[in-house]
């Protein structure tokens, strides 16, 4: 048995020093929950002579991947220097030298998780990934271990903070997206180009890898539906919290009899839902399985040490698994091949605000439109008058997407309507 495990950092930015430090000041606890001291030998950085805040022994630092990678005291290799290259090449040096690999790194996983476990298990090596969804939330291991025993049907997940805080500040200060959002590059919430954050692409690959686990396929990136939350005006809100929702941007997974639904959009949701409660940047993943029924775990999706608890914890699994020489035990979890169910058929319900001639008729016109097509109308509300122009919100029952967008295409060719100022999907009601 090793006297101690030695652990490679590829990175020591945010989550590479809450790595060190947490490893550090917990030395003596993790140690005896490891059963064998854990201690951090080399580390790769682009800039070794930035000043990074931490107490380094003389040496730690290097420039080139061999020098972690081929270390034969490193036995885990932690890569939290993110992209996806040179990223996904340096792991698998790692994994093709028995490195056991513990990575936050989920554009990687999401874009290349076949090839990295097919290689993990090809050499017998650990290949962990829990801060790479939702940060802190222990949700990868809870899928993959402690609800082991359910079909998961469903999963509805706030995981990323950055549109939740946006999302929040709207709704609780009534500001523009462009004021929250220029709010949340202050706090260093989002980054300088938020693009990946505020238009899903961020929310999608961590759905990615949620959904695969959960529901024992493997999900591609380009069949998740996404769309952003840039669209949500203030009035959205107002209108959304007046008919007894939040707005949210959620990823959504859920098993159907057509196949597997995987999108990320916003939402209306009941505010009695408990994701509805998620408020700033805080993370949250509700789950329903079929022996557990409804489950949801909450906690920070990002920051340097809610994510190095994450890492952390997997440095430690893995470094059991070496101990007991059983490394490589929990590997890939997609054993079945389900098909992604097409967007048309998706159902849902929608919140629809349109700008229209405010004169007699029209709401007539337009309910026909919806009607020819079998969307039936839950509500339709006038809810304010610009100029000659009226605003109504409606809202359908249940509806294929297939059918709501026919609708739409007729509606919005309609002479009598002006604009079509939003449409949002609305869930987290009982079907
Ligand atoms: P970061 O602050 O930008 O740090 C990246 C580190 O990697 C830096 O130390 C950088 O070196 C090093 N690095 C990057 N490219 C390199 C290269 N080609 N060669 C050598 N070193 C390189 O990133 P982070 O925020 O810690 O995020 C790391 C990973 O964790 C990402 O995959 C991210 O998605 C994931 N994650 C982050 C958070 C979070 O809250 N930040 C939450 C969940 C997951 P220099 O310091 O010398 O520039
Ligand atoms: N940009 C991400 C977020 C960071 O806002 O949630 C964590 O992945």
């Amino acid at each position: 048995m090793p006297a101690e495990i030695g652990v490679g950092l590829l990175g020591l930015g945010t989550v590479g020093r809450g790595v060190y430090r947490i490893l550090e000041q917990n030395a003596a606890l993790i140690a005896a929950r490891a059963g064998t001291a854990v201690r951090v030998r080399r580390i790769l950085v682009r800039d070794p002579h930035k000043p990074r805040g931490l107490d380094l022994p003389e040496g730690m630092l290097t420039t080139r991947v061999e020098d972690v990678v081929a270390d034969p005291r490193v036995q885990v290799v932690v890569e939290v220097m993110g992209g996806v290259r040179p990223a996904l090449d340096y792991v698998l040096e790692a994994l093709r030298r028995g490195k056991s690999v513990v990575t936050a790194n989920k554009d990687m996983v999401a874009e290349h998780g076949r090839e990295l476990f097919a290689a993990a298990e090809r050499y017998g090596c650990d290949l962990f990934f829990e801060a790479s969804v939702a940060g802190g939330i222990p949700i990868i291991r809870t899928l993959k271990a402690s609800l082991a025993a359910n079909r998961i049907y469903q999963i509805m997940g706030i995981v990323n903070g950055t549109t939740n805080y946006i999302l929040t500040r709207m709704s609780r200060e009534g500001v523009s997206f462009q004021a929250a959002l220029t709010e949340a590059q202050r706090l260093g919430y989002a980054e300088a180009d938020p693009a990946a954050d505020v238009e899903g692409h961020d929310a999608a690959r961590k759905l990615v890898i949620l959904a695969s686990i959960a529901f024992n396929s493997r999900i591609p990136l380009e069949q998740v539906y996404v769309e952003g939350i840039a669209r949500i005006a203030p009035e959205d809100i107002r209108y959304a919290r007046e008919l007894g929702y939040v707005i949210k941007l959620l990823a959504l997974g859920k098993e159907t009899p057509e196949g597997i639904e995987v999108r990320v959009h916003p939402v209306l949701l009941p505010s009695r839902h408990p994701l509805a409660a998620v408020h700033d940047v805080f993370n949250a993943v509700f789950v329903r399985g079929d022996a557990v029924g409804e489950t949801m775990f909450y906690g920070r999706g990002a920051g340097e040490l809610p994510t190095a608890s994450a890492v952390v914890a997997d440095v430690i699994d893995a470094a059991r698994d070496i101990l007991r020489g059983v490394p490589g035990m929990i590997g890939c979890t997609c054993f079945e091949n389900k098909p992604v169910k097409p967007m048309p058929l998706v159902e849902s319900r929608y919140y629809i605000r349109l700008l229209v001639d405010d004169r007699p008729g029209v709401l007539a016109a337009i309910a026909r439109g919806f009607g020819d097509h079998r969307v039936s109308l839950a509500s339709v509300i006038q809810k304010n008058t610009i100029g000659e122009l009226a605003e109504i919100v409606l809202v359908t029952h249940r509806v294929a997407e297939g059918a709501l967008r026919a609708a739409m295409a007729v509606v919005e060719g309609l002479t009598v309507v002006k604009q079509v100022a939003n449409v949002i999907r609305v869930e987290g009601e009982e079907e």
